[in-house]
């Protein structure tokens, strides 16, 4: 898979992406990660990517110019099976829609900042508007590392055990079920006898319930 990420401060993924499991999968060649400062694609002699915003009123908006000399650029050189702009107004981000974006083989994610980019950027280029939550951030760059992440570790053989995100929460509309390592009494607090007499199907069956029970009591939307 191959991510472009188009982005005011690329400098703000150095961190996410270069430790852990976002870096090994691109040093096992299972992702390329490519950031684009969209400043380069400015004509300005300031290299301005904003301007306020027609109507008046308080916040910059990202000009259209520099983000679609950016995405032209791109689009020249492949195709892109979505292009992803993140913002607050989007549609929230479910493991659905990691899951599906994890299939493909050419994502673009474009950063908003200020008061967000100008609507036609919105209207001529964007296939999906994603929101990582019902709050603000200063800018789209935070967010896009989440969603990044969470399609990243989906691909097969960037963990470990190839398993384990299928046994994720919300992989099966449910929470995951607690889990337990040594020691097997803390103080008196005991490891359920369950998983230390190790009958599969016994443990199954208890971990099962014990999602069921954790998503009734914490997320019953899920359950709907
Ligand atoms: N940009 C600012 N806030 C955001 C949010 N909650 N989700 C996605 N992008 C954003």
């Amino acid at each position: 898979m191959r991510i472009d990420v188009l982005t005011v401060l690329p400098k703000l993924f150095e961190g996410p992406f270069s430790d852990s499991i976002l870096k090994r999968a691109q040093d096992k060649g299972l992702v390329e990660i490519h950031l684009h400062n969209l400043r380069d694609f400015s004509t300005d002699k300031h290299k301005n990517v904003d301007d306020y915003q027609y109507g008046g009123g308080a916040g910059m908006v990202m000009r259209i110019e520099p983000i679609a000399a950016c995405i032209e650029h791109l689009k020249k050189q492949r195709d892109y099976d979505e292009i992803i702009y993140m913002t607050p107004d989007g549609s929230l981000l479910e493991q659905g829609v990691s899951n599906f974006l994890s299939t493909q083989q050419n994502l673009m994610i474009l950063c908003g900042h200020y008061k967000g980019v100008d609507e036609r950027v919105r209207q001529l280029f964007i296939t999906r508007e994603i929101s990582i939550g019902s709050y603000v951030l200063s800018g789209g760059e935070l967010a896009a590392a989440v969603l990044v992440d969470s399609v990243i570790r989906l691909i097969p053989g960037v963990l470990s055990d190839e398993t384990s995100a299928l046994t994720d929460s919300f992989q099966d509309r449910l929470l995951a079920p607690p889990v337990y390592t040594r020691p097997p009494d803390f103080m008196g607090h005991k490891v359920p006898e369950v998983l230390i007499r190790g009958n599969f199907n016994e443990i199954e069956a208890w971990r099962e319930d014990q999602a069921i029970k954790r998503t009734q009591e914490r997320r019953p939307d899920l359950l709907d």
